[in-house]
């Protein structure tokens, strides 16, 4: 391959305007004159070449400073380990304070995990056996389990291939007399079309339990994700943006709400100390509220970080249609970007299937995942709540025969199958733009190199 030398200035702004070119051309631009970090760049580092991201290595996640493991250790010698030790200022009441600060909510209940937030507020709305909820399957398994412990039916709506979130269409299409709420999943930490989902959720009187647990500080049409349905759950587990190695909350505008998720994530005891309903015990522990609080300073400009690079991705690979970066929808003002992710479309890499350019990214040194490898329609979950005797006395059996049958969800199938590419955001976005330029110099190498890719 002819190796031209650009500046790397020429090299952005090329890539860019070749990018917008070969869109409306609908021929893909031929970047390898910019590949000026190798003499050999003309064969794909899994055949032999260089690579072009050698060394590469990212910021790493969780965050850790020395702020947070001051709070750890003065938290650990003060023996105050369990919230009710101290239950106005300990490290989990101030964090609820502070946290609801950050999301500008009337408060917070913070529980052990993700899937516990989502479970206290499915069980505080009063959602249970014989109840449905309608959910995404493209989705990590803690937001279908926070329906199955209250036996609950989760029912399954297909996505929207190119934003991966879940189809209001599909969602109003599922809708039966039985249906409790709607449970949206803002996925990547980006949101959903939550006018649509409000809307309809108005329309037939259903409650909104927003899957926030990846999109912390996300903001859609000027409103925290998380604070425009009934509730919002968050995760705090090690992967998220803010991160406590297991973690989550419940944010409300709904004060009477939250008075009842934190009874219920107290094995149903109020704050009174009167046991007054049915609840498992979720509290979450003083250690993990001393990792919270002192990682909170520098959140917003880690997720401004974030969102510059994620945006300067983005502006790059526009037009660029074998790689294409989540849709996003009017509104979105800002994401978490606990997630970077694109659809690969392999028409326009010769055929080569996902795999042998993930293969071909990785040696280039950049590490992709196809993330979810099943939507949750196809586990075995969907079958074993079918023998329960819970399930057949709730539902009917006509019901759990039209349950399996909507189980056909082609979208989230090909998604999974064959169209997504991502790579973990946490850490990798707070790199600076160098990372950034190796990170498309390896996509636009690949791509330029697309005929090597049936040698891998
Ligand atoms: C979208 C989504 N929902 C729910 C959960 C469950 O959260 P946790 O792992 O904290 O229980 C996760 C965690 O990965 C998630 O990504």
């Amino acid at each position: 391959m002819k190796s031209k030398k650009v500046t790397r200035r020429s090299f952005l702004t090329t890539v860019s305007a070749g990018a917008v070119a070969a869109s409306s051309a609908n021929i893909l631009p031929k970047i390898s004159p910019f590949m000026t970090h190798t003499n050999d760049s003309g064969k794909l580092a899994a055949l032999g070449g260089t690579p072009v991201a050698k060394n590469l290595s990212w910021p790493a996640w969780p965050y850790v400073d020395e702020k947070m493991v001051d709070k750890l250790v003065e938290t650990a010698k003060s023996r105050i380990w369990c919230r009710i030790d101290n239950p106005r200022n300990g490290t989990v009441a101030t964090f609820e304070r502070e946290y609801a600060k950050l999301m500008g909510c009337k408060g917070v209940v913070a529980t052990g995990s993700g899937t516990q937030a989502l479970n206290t507020t499915v069980e505080a709305l009063g959602i249970g056996p014989g109840d449905e909820v309608i959910t995404s399957p493209y989705t990590d398994m803690g937001t279908i389990a926070s329906i199955l412990v209250s036996r609950a039916l989760p029912v399954m709506a297909d996505i929207d291939p190119e934003s991966f979130q879940i189809d209001p269409d599909d969602v109003e299409r599922k809708i039966t007399p039985r249906t409790k709420a709607i449970m949206p999943i803002h996925i990547m930490g980006q949101p959903c079309n939550m006018e649509r989902i409000m809307a309809i959720a108005k329309k037939h009187d259903l409650h909104v339990i927003e899957d926030a647990c990846q999109a912390h500080l996300s903001v859609y049409k000027g409103q925290m994700l998380g604070t425009i349905g009934d509730a919002g759950c968050f995760s705090f587990q090690s992967s998220k943006t803010i991160a406590c190695g297991e973690g989550g909350a419940v944010i409300s505008n709904d004060e009477k709400l939250l008075d009842k998720c934190y009874t219920v994530q107290n094995h149903g005891t109020n704050r009174e100390g009167r046991s007054v309903t049915i609840g498992s015990k979720y509290r979450m522990n003083e250690l993990e509220g001393a990792l919270l609080l002192g990682q909170l300073d520098g959140v917003v400009e880690r997720f401004e970080t974030r969102n510059r690079n994620a945006k300067y991705l983005t502006s790059k690979l526009e037009g660029f249609k074998g790689l294409r970066p989540q849709k996003l929808y009017d509104g979105t003002e800002s994401g978490s970007w606990y997630l970077y992710t694109m659809s690969y479309h392999k028409e326009h890499f010769n055929g080569a299937p996902r795999e042998k350019f993930l293969k071909a990214m990785a040696a280039e040194g950049i590490s992709l995942s196809p993330y979810i490898g099943n939507g949750l329609h196809r586990e075995p979950w969907t079958e074993h709540i079918l023998t329960l005797d819970v399930y057949k006395k709730m539902y009917a059996a006509e019901r759990l025969k039209k349950f399996k049958k909507e189980l056909y969800l082609p979208n989230c199938d090909k998604v999974c199958d064959e169209l997504m590419v991502m790579l973990w955001a946490g850490g990798p976005l707070l790199a600076g733009q160098k990372e950034m330029d190796l990170f498309l110099e390896a996509v636009m190498k690949v791509y330029d190199n697309r005929d090597q890719l049936k040698n891998i």
